[in-house]
């Protein structure tokens, strides 16, 4: 075990390089199983949930070698199509695999996937997606068991634009015989990523971005060397740092478009945001006001995966704030921490309803999943006096040098084992 200790108060000045996306490298690391080409993924973040995806292929018979940064994949003397439950529960993102390796073998075995505790997380939509492609699923004893003679093309509707279903599918779809059209797709810039990389072997894909996508199957895959897109989650979490720290922080390798909603609602905080190309600029050095509501919705609308953070930052603005969770049934596992450090919030369902008080106070805090802890953090760093911050294993899944990063910008922030 891990923790931080934090001693807050400092302003964050400086530049901060945004690492490859967390969840547009899972996806793709899932997809390189469809193919007998070498794949490089260029940049990948040193992050635990990257690590045990590479796992996951390895027990599938791919071979997977770290140059640097950068990740060569060679999945041509893959031979085993059971996901291994262990690695399973460690990530959400294994169930990713179940389009590709049902692609690859016509045979899948998996177990629940794990991932934050963050709501039911339910895989109905995959599920339901895969069955219309032609693929018998059994679930049983925990597993989900697939197997199909082979895979077709259908229009496939879902009821809500699940990322994972969306790619999941996607996956399925790009060696299934015909057209394959998903309706209401999750429309994320990692699904357009996902289609890029997909593309860039051989896949026949339209519509990434749009409510629609169309996959036309094809017979053979190639490999390809890809840098995957920027972390707009990792980038929104060091600008809302900044926005509570005070200081200026320069976001690098970014694009604004994909975290604009974020952006709007910072200047409506009172922080001052400039861009130019791929930099994001925010400088803020006074108390913040007080955001009236922020409701999370699936993309182009405020992401869930920032609603923690705001949150932070909206228990130290003058003035009350209500957040509305629409996406996950318990993602506020974070605000008794808060609660620890001095917030006012009170939690009904899915609101999180603010008073902003004048400063977080140092406390020893747990975090519960990835980014709740992250949002600890911030609250650490804006805090008066000293934190710790334990379990940070789950920060790890997602932040690769954190604390690196943070004290690159001014943050007094270190790790040490418990
Ligand atoms: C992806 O999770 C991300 N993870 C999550 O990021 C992110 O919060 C989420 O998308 C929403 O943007 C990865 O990409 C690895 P969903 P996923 O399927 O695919 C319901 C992080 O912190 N649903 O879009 O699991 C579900 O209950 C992580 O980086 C079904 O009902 O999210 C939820 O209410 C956390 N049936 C909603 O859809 C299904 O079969 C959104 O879930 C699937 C989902």
């Amino acid at each position: 075990m891990e923790k931080y200790i934090i001693n807050g108060g400092n302003k964050l000045y400086g530049n901060i390089k945004i690492q490859t996306a967390k969840n547009s490298v899972l996806p793709i690391l899932a997809a390189t199983v469809l193919t007998d080409g070498k794949v490089k993924i260029l940049n990948v973040p040193r992050i635990t949930d990257v690590k045990n995806m590479v796992k996951i292929l390895t027990c599938l018979g791919c071979k997977a070698v770290y140059e640097g940064d950068d990740i060569v994949i060679d999945s041509s003397c893959a031979d085993c199509y059971e996901i291994p439950s262990a690695l399973a529960h460690e990530l959400r993102s294994s169930v990713f695999l179940l389009g590709s390796v049902i692609s690859r073998f016509h045979h899948a075995k998996i177990a629940y996937p794990g991932g934050c505790d963050i709501g039911l997380r339910p895989v109905d939509l995959h599920l339901s997606g895969l069955k219309k492609l032609g693929v018998q699923i059994t679930e049983r004893n925990g597993y989900i068991l697939c197997k199909c003679d082979r895979l077709r093309g259908e229009e496939i509707m879902l009821d809500c634009p699940s990322v994972g279903a969306t790619e999941n599918i996607m996956l399925a779809a790009v060696k299934a015989e015909g057209i394959t059209v998903i309706k209401n797709a999750a429309r994320e810039p990692e699904i357009e990523d996902l289609q890029k990389f997909l593309n860039g072997i051989g896949a026949k894909i339209k519509g990434a971005g749009s409510g629609t996508i169309v996959i036309e199957g094809v017979k053979k895959l190639t490999g390809t060397n890809f840098l995957p897109i920027s972390d707009r989650i990792e980038a929104g979490t060091f600008l809302i740092a900044a926005a509570m720290c005070g200081g200026e922080v320069c976001a690098e390798g970014i694009c604004a478009e994909n975290i604009s909603s974020l952006l709007h609602k910072l200047k409506e905080n009172g922080c001052k945001i400039s861009i130019n190309n791929d930099k994001i600029v925010l400088e803020n050095h006074k108390k913040l006001v007080s955001v009236k509501s922020i409701e999370t919705q699936p993309y182009p609308g405020f992401p869930t995966d920032l609603q923690a953070q705001i949150t932070a930052l909206c228990c130290i603005s003058e003035g009350h704030s209500i957040i509305t969770e629409n996406l996950f049934e318990t993602r506020f596992k974070y605000i008794p921490e808060l609660r620890k450090m001095g917030a006012d919030v009170t939690v009904i369902d899915r609101n999180a309803f603010v008073r902003g008080v004048d400063k977080f106070k140092g406390a020893t805090v747990i975090a519960h999943d990835l980014r709740g802890g992250a949002a600890l953090v911030l609250a650490a760093l804006a805090a008066e006096g000293k934190s710790e911050i334990l379990d940070i294993s789950h920060i790890d899944r997602g932040y690769g040098a954190f604390e690196y990063k943070l004290r690159d910008l001014g943050g007094d922030i270190v790790r040490v084992s418990v």
